[in-house]
């Protein structure tokens, strides 16, 4: 891909890139939901990715291709305004290094990906990311990995409006091969995970439902967070000073119940429980118990369907198609929810045949056939060399 990518530049910019870096996809095993609500994340970066290839103009203006859409567009870097198109992505990393300090003018840009979009995999974050760090590599800004994710996200959720976490960035930017990553959306502190690499497959279904992430239900269930950290701090039954749903555990789910209306209620309790799923599942995974690890799961995806209310019939068939399977620990859908993808963990053993039979129970219900792949937990973003 990067050597194609570098041609096209070449062909359409008439110079050779100078610099080139690569930002995966993720996929989340457990803990949905609660990084805005500054609680814990199981993510991992996967072998899927964006790349970008830059080099540097004289002038202020940013000049971007995309191979996947075919389309190039240009703007001022010093005249930063949003238009509402996908080039907001790109004019998003110029504003968050910007406004960081970085005072980053012109650049000719080339980006591809094979990370599908508006699936639940991160493709809006890897490509913040990847543009971030080609540019960081090529200007040798020095940023730190950590820097890099907050740059992404800051571009995302700053100046492209979507008021996503920071799971992603940190997943795409941070991710080790091998690993999940453990991720303290409140500390930011980021600890890999060793998944039992010769043991264990995950699955990835797309259930060809799409969803951009502004516009569907993720903006109202982060209100619903708000009013239900607020309804329980106003009725006294959240911890003294607490300012996230991060604060509250288990353990006042009761008092909960009697304080809040029944919806927030239900959307409290599926944050408190899945910071304690995340805890559970990565005890498991050092443990080695892939049925405990897999069991969590399924426990989340009932709490996303029940609880939070963000799956649909596609998504909740993959699940249940797959963990009736021999072979399946646990399923459950990843990412935002309202369509794209569905994650199941796999007996090494078992994953092909688990694949074939997930693919072929989707197409008996809904008439076409799902893309099933197995995804390896791959190394975070990174400079290429040319
Ligand atoms: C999207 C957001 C993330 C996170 C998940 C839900 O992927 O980008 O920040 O909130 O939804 O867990």
């Amino acid at each position: 891909m990067l050597a194609g990518l570098a041609q096209e530049f070449k062909a359409r910019f008439g110079r050779a890139p100078v610099f080139g870096a690569r930002a995966p996809g993720r996929v989340n095993l457990i803990g949905e939901h609660t990084d805005y609500n500054e609680g814990l994340v199981l993510p991992c970066a996967i072998d899927r990715d964006t790349l970008a290839v830059v080099a540097p103009r004289t002038d202020a203006r940013v000049r971007a291709f995309s191979r996947e859409r075919g389309e190039e567009g240009s703007f001022e870097a010093t005249d930063l305004r949003r238009a509402g198109d996908w080039l907001d992505y790109v004019r998003g990393a110029w504003f968050a290094l910007c406004d960081a300090g970085f005072p980053v003018r012109g650049f000719d840009v080339a980006i591809a990906s094979d990370v599908p979009p508006e699936s639940g995999l991160s493709s809006s974050a890897a490509l913040g990311l990847a543009l971030v760090t080609a540019v960081d590599g090529c200007l040798e800004l020095g940023l730190d990995a950590a820097l890099r994710a907050r740059l992404a996200h800051r571009g995302e959720s700053g100046f492209v409006g979507v008021a996503c976490g920071i799971m992603d960035p940190f997943a795409s930017s941070l991710g080790r091969r091998d690993c999940a990553l453990r991720i303290d959306c409140r500390s930011l502190e980021v600890r890999p995970v060793p998944l039992p690499g010769s043991r264990l497959r995950l699955l990835i279904a797309h259930s060809g439902v799409t969803r951009p992430l502004l516009g569907s239900g993720y903006g109202e269930r982060r209100e619903q967070c708000r009013r239900g950290l607020a309804a329980a701090v106003a009725a006294g039954v959240a911890p003294e000073g607490a300012t996230a749903l991060r604060d509250l555990g288990p353990e006042r789910l009761p008092a909960l119940e009697r304080a809040l209306d029944p919806l927030l209620f239900r959307r409290v309790r599926h944050v408190v429980s899945e910071n304690e799923r995340v805890e559970a599942v990565c005890a498991a995974l050092a443990a080695g118990d892939l049925e405990a690890a897999g069991a969590r799961l399924r426990d989340g995806m009932r709490s996303l369907r029940e609880d939070f209310e963000v799956s649909t019939p596609e998504l909740d068939a993959l699940c249940e198609i797959a963990d009736a399977r021999p072979g399946v620990y646990g399923s459950r859908l990843t990412g935002a929810g309202f369509g794209g993808c569905s994650v199941h963990l796999v007996a090494a053993g078992a994953a092909e045949e688990v694949a074939r039979d997930i693919a072929a129970g989707f197409e008996r219900r809904f008439g076409r056939r799902p893309p099933v792949h197995a995804a390896v937990a791959a190394d975070g973003a990174a400079a290429l060399p040319l």
